[in-house]
């Protein structure tokens, strides 16, 4: 038996053989170096959707679906949910350490520096109806924001492009701000270089004009840390996830050259489809129209039934075949601010039983489908008083680490080429 690091296919029409090398990466798949395969074979290997392709290298994330695993840099989510912050995490994502005390102070410092938009791109708002869903907003204003920053990167020069990972990261909870503030058609509130980045992003959301919080019994109500900590934690479990469809798309752009903003625009789009990050919106859409604990066997009986294309949102992961360590996490946390923060206790029952009955059904057993990360996120956001329509910005606030952080290995990977697959022709 042959011990060499190699892969032998056979072409069974002609008998002829076919070695590959196989790539071992440092933890899980390994993967077949299919990359002279055409040239070979004059074949295509097929994989609609990439269900078993490696589209490159990376050691920024990692998971392991059949454990129910996510690690970024190596370090489990529990962990950095837990005993770090969103900031702490995005140092990590773009450092590959954790940051030291002054680090931490410097990066805090310089994304507060960085919150504000030009005041050109303020105009942009007014271009949209107010019931412009804020995620096309966001989507235009963050490729407009490629026009305001220079686009010939210099990705050796590492001030450089930590600059341009920066910005972006500073300025989207502000645009998605502005976006949610411009749909209701009430004055913008500026960044507070004061607060903390969730708390700021809290406060550009809720306060009256002039930064003065709600006013309660003629007393005004701070936004409480409760409600910054688990923002914060939400954020840090969106920040990367390995070559997800968003991702894919970022680093797709990234691949023909054109500007990180606009291949950042193009990752949000991709997250909108309820598919992907749009799922958390429509989970309390769903939560909502199912309306009782006694309709769900009904919901539950759709989303098994082979004519109906309804599916259970929030459910189901391509790569989770477990428990989505982030859904585990959010559903801690939503147990633990059901009190503190009063959240809505009957979509909490319904996603209850439709988690009970689902983990009991032998069709989602058979398939391996679990709650996602989108299952439990909507219903600590309804206690954040965010609107539904805001809840996939969220999502976009916490990925932006995990977008730029891909753009940038993608443009520091030798072995980068631009993203051009072929197809299996059926056609005339
Ligand atoms: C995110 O990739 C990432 O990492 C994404 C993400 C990230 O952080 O970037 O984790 C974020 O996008 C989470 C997923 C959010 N989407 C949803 O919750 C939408 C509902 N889920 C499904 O649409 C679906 O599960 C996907 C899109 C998430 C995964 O689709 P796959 O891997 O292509 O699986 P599939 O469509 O081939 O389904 C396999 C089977 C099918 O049944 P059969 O044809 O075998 O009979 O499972 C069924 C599907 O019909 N199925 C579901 C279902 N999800 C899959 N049936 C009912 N309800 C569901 N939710």
């Amino acid at each position: 038996m042959r011990q060499d690091n190699t892969f032998t296919l056979t072409d069974n029409r002609t008998g002829k053989k076919y070695e590959y090398a196989i790539k071992e990466g440092s933890r899980g798949p390994a993967a077949v170096d299919m990359r002279t395969f055409f040239k070979d074979t004059g074949m295509f290997s097929y994989d609609p959707g990439y269900t078993s392709t490696a589209s490159c290298s990376s050691s920024i994330t990692f998971i392991d679906g059949e454990k129910g695993e996510l690690r970024y840099r190596g370090i489990p989510i529990e962990t950095l949910a837990t005993e770090h912050n969103y900031l702490d995490t995005c140092y990590l994502l773009l450092n590959e350490t954790l940051p030291t005390d002054n680090e931490r102070l410097q990066f805090d410092l310089e994304l507060r520096h960085r919150a504000f938009l030009h005041e050109g791109l303020r105009n942009l708002f007014n271009a949209f109806p107010d019931n412009a869903h804020p995620m096309a907003t966001l989507s235009a204003a963050v490729t407009a924001l490629a026009s305001f920053y220079d686009e010939h990167l210099d990705i050796c020069d590492e001030a450089e492009y930590t600059e341009m990972a920066s910005r972006i990261i500073a300025k989207i909870p502000t645009i998605a701000a502005f976006a949610y503030r411009h749909s209701l058609g009430i004055p913008f509130i500026q960044p507070d270089i004061d607060l903390s980045f969730t708390k700021n992003f809290l406060t550009m959301m809720r306060a009256y004009p002039g930064g003065k919080m709600h006013l309660g019994p003629l007393g005004h109500e701070d936004i409480k840390e409760v409600e910054v900590r688990a923002l914060d934690t939400i954020f840090t479990l969106h920040a990367d996830h390995e070559q997800n469809a968003s991702t894919t798309v970022v680093r797709g752009v990234a691949s023909t050259g054109a500007h990180p903003y606009v291949a950042i625009a193009s990752g949000i789009s991709a997250l909108w489809g309820r598919a992907h990050g749009g799922a958390n919106e429509s989970v309390i859409a769903q939560l909502e129209s199912i309306g009782s604990v006694e309709n769900v066997e009904k919901f539950i009986a759709r989303a098994k039934d082979p004519n109906d294309d309804f599916r259970l949102m929030g459910f189901g992961h391509r790569v989770y075949k477990n428990f989505d360590p982030r859904a585990k996490i959010l559903k801690k946390l939503q147990d633990e601010l059901k009190v503190t923060l009063g959240l809505n206790s009957e979509l909490m029952e319904i996603a209850a039983k439709i988690e009970e009955t689902a983990l009991n059904d032998d069709y989602f057993i058979s398939r391996k489908l679990y709650p996602n990360v989108d299952f439990y996120t909507g219903i600590i956001l309804t206690a954040l008083k965010i609107p539904k329509n805001m809840f996939t910005p969220i999502f976009v606030i916490g990925r932006t680490v995990g977008w730029i952080t891909q753009w940038i290995e993608f443009k520091k990977d030798p072995e980068s080429k631009i993203a051009r697959p072929r197809q299996l022709y059926t056609g005339k």
